[in-house]
């Protein structure tokens, strides 16, 4: 869908009604709006892209989009992990493909152009004649891979195209605030779930993690968590709920369900954790691909002093497998309701459950407004 957005767009999201509504389904099927928040959001604010263990070696690279951009993730010589721009500085092609490992090189498979780790430009054989590798004007230094900001917390890896978007240690305080004295430095990664491409925009399961409304509903065979226990999260950009359950309800809940006290929270615009007392974390990576399509990524994570048998962590992987699996069915759900004129309205939020959903979709819209033709 190609299409001029404008400030109209928001006008039913503005207003001053109870209970309030939310975001127009444009937001979610258009295009055109996906690319104001690739401009205006993604690239703007230190975005969730990758977890250190995935490149654990030297030479390790992984290719991912970010903000529409192709970047890469490497971890460097001296061990440290950097992203850049994933474009070879001669003709642009994209210069890493898929996870892998490199060596000490990486070579652009079109003209054999090589950059070392650190993404210095190294070799541009014959570029300026028969036996000459340079030319007038032209030099290695100021032609090596362009580097992005990134940051290492725990296993989780954060970049930022926007050199003003403040100290990461600011954006991850209210997450860090609300876990307490709960350490996730002290958990270790023993499963990840990939489960693709999901046939809905990224918001939806993002909006669907922060709201414990529909948990009772859609998840009544795989969770013990009811729905009174549950509270709504809004602590700047950290977003979210939680669950506090008694000693009793723990003990009573179902067989192979998910029954401890929880917190579900996320650092806008796409980092999602959970944690399950006693010993448990869960953080969920959200990719958006184009308007109606998002790659998400589980990762479980298990406290370094509690030991768990491979059975045990194949029973949490198939746990968390179905309970994704009955979100998704609703995002995807969403997703079509979308395309309906009736969506133009934006539908309507709990007041009490979603006010985490709410406040997700004014960031949302306040990144985005500026991009809106008045
Ligand atoms: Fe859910």
């Amino acid at each position: 869908m190609n299409q001029i957005l404008n400030t109209a767009l928001l006008d039913e999201f503005d207003r001053d009604n109870v209970p309030k509504h939310g975001l127009p389904g444009t937001a979610y099927v258009s295009d055109t709006f996906k690319q104001l928040e690739d401009e205006y959001l993604f690239a703007k604010s230190w975005t969730f892209s990758g977890f250190a263990h995935q490149i654990s070696k030297v030479g390790d690279v992984h290719p991912l989009t970010i903000a529409g951009q192709p970047i890469f993730l490497i971890r460097s010589e001296n061990n440290e992990i950097k992203a850049f721009h994933n474009v070879c500085r001669h003709r642009n092609l994209q210069l890493v493909a898929k996870t892998s490992n490199c060596g000490r090189m990486l070579r652009c498979p079109y003209h054999s152009w090589s950059y070392d780790l650190d993404g210095n430009l190294k070799n541009t054989p014959f570029f300026g004649g028969e036996a000459k590798q340079l030319c007038e004007g032209f030099n290695l230094k100021e032609n090596g891979l362009l580097p992005i900001d990134c940051e290492v917390w725990h296993d989780w890896i954060f970049i930022n195209f926007d050199s003003n978007a403040g100290p990461i240690e600011d954006f991850l305080k209210p997450l860090k605030t609300m876990m307490g004295d709960n350490d996730v430095t002290q958990y270790q990664p023993v499963a990840m779930i990939e489960f693709g491409e999901v046939a809905c925009n990224w918001k939806l399961l993002m909006e669907n993690f922060i709201e414990p409304y529909h948990v009772q509903f859609v998840h009544k065979t795989t969770t013990s968590q009811p729905l009174e226990d549950h509270y709504a999260v809004v602590e700047g950009n950290c977003l979210g709920s939680a669950v506090d359950l008694s000693e009793e309800q723990v003990a009573n809940a179902g067989e192979g369900t998910l029954g401890v006290t929880s917190q579900y929270l996320t650092l806008f615009p796409n980092f999602v954790m959970g944690t399950y007392q006693p010993d448990q974390l869960g953080v969920h990576l959200n990719i958006p691909m184009n308007a109606g399509t998002t790659r998400q990524f589980r990762v479980i994570y298990i406290h370094k002093n509690s030991k768990y048998s491979a059975q045990q962590i194949q029973d949490l992987k198939n746990l968390w497998h179905s309970v994704h699996l009955e979100d998704h069915e609703m995002g995807e759900r969403l997703q079509i309701g979308r395309q309906s004129h009736l969506a133009a309205s934006g539908g309507v939020l709990s007041p009490y459950w979603e006010i985490s959903v709410r406040k997700f979709q004014e960031l949302v819209a306040n990144a985005i407004r500026p991009g809106l033709i008045k």
